[in-house]
């Protein structure tokens, strides 16, 4: 593989992924990112430039895909409408990216026969008890909650069906909550931390019992690469860390590190329809494909993510008061 195609780029988790790569690799990347709200040019500074370039796009274009198509040997597919607080508010754009542009992409893949990854959601299983200690495995019947989930488990399903249908080389994750930098101030730990430093009381959905599965990013992006290099093809691997918080536990560990006290938050109106907990086994991938994460402590991964929200203001300081007012019309 030479060539990578990676949509959605601009957004948290796949500029991660394209600094992985680069990093990593010698191969060279194309990023085609939409630049929506959640899309930032400035998380795809300080790359080497003969090998990488940015198109600015729509991947349910099917113009724009298939010129992107043509020329890459495989695509890892991370572009999505990811929020699920903004689908229950507005559930159209989830449906026409996360359905429609899959379908987009896995058309062209098919006309060029190129190698597809997939990155999708634990949430489209679902959510577990809070009790019990069970866990999501790849055969857990698929069950989404909300309007982004279900559109995420739909998209997994095209991809499926496009692999058994008209053999597409194609493999899927599905991985947990990932924190660390350049994630959008709309998301839970930014939103917190960022909430702090503007003097804010960071804000707790319900009782804040809910449990996450938390992994860094980097982790996430180790582990794609190791399911594009290794992974079989028309298998689905879980990502997940062996990182369950409870949201209370987390804020309450934001604020230690930011010098605050432990109770200095607000309990503001419950997500509809919130899933209760997350809980990745990630056997097979370790097992099968020997991946292990590199960041074993989630408070120095937080640390670090905290300090970088600090040092890196001008970042996000454009987002975060529409992110607010978003809030703030749902009453939170
Ligand atoms: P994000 O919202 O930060 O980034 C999404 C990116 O996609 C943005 O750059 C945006 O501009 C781009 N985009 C949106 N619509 C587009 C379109 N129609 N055409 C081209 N580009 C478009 O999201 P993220 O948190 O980085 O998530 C990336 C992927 O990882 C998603 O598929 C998501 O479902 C999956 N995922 C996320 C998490 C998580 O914890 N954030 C966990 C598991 C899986
Ligand atoms: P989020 O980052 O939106 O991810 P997801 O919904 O995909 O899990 O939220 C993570 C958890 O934090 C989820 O249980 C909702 C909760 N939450 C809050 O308690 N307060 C907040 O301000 C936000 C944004 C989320």
């Amino acid at each position: 593989m030479r060539n990578l195609l990676v949509t959605g780029g601009a957004g948290f988790i796949g500029s991660n992924f394209v600094h992985h790569v680069l990093a990593h690799t010698d191969m060279r990347v194309t990023v085609l990112d939409k630049l929506t709200y959640a899309g930032n040019r400035a998380s795809l500074v300080d790359l080497p430039q003969d090998r990488f370039t940015f198109v600015e796009g729509d991947i349910a274009n099917a113009d724009t895909v298939d010129a992107v198509m043509s020329t890459a040997d495989a695509v890892v597919h991370y572009a999505a409408e990811s929020h699920n607080d903004n689908s229950l508010h507005d559930p159209a754009p989830f449906l026409q990216t996360n359905i429609v542009g899959t379908y987009t992409l896995l058309e062209a893949a098919r006309r060029y026969s190129t190698r597809f990854h997939h990155v999708s959601t634990d949430e489209v299983y679902g959510d577990l008890p809070l009790e019990g200690g069970e866990r999501f495995t790849e055969a857990t019947p698929y069950n989404p909650s909300s309007p982004y989930s279900s559109t995420k488990a739909g998209s997994d399903m095209l991809v499926r069906a496009w692999v058994r249908s008209f053999g597409v080389q194609a493999t899927i994750s599905n991985c947990s909550n990932n924190y660390g930098p350049y994630q959008h101030v709309e998301k839970f730990i930014p939103r917190q931390i960022t909430n702090i430093i503007d003097g804010q009381r960071p804000k707790i959905y319900g009782q804040g019992q809910n449990i996450r599965d938390w992994i860094h990013a980097d982790d996430h992006s180790s582990a794609v690469l190791t399911i594009l290099s290794k992974g079989v093809i028309g298998q689905t691997y879980l990502i997940g860390a062996d990182g369950e918080l409870g949201n209370r536990d987390v804020v309450e560990r934001i604020l230690a590190h930011m010098g605050q006290p432990d109770d200095a938050f607000d309990l503001v109106t419950d997500r509809a329809g919130h899933d209760l907990r997350y809980a990745i086994d990630p056997s097979k991938l370790r097992n099968e494909l020997d991946w292990r994460p590199a960041f074993g402590d989630f408070d120095r991964g937080l640390e670090q993510t905290i300090e970088w929200y600090r040092a890196n203001e001008a970042w996000w300081r454009p987002q975060k008061a529409a992110a607010e007012a978003r809030y703030a019309a749902q009453g939170r």
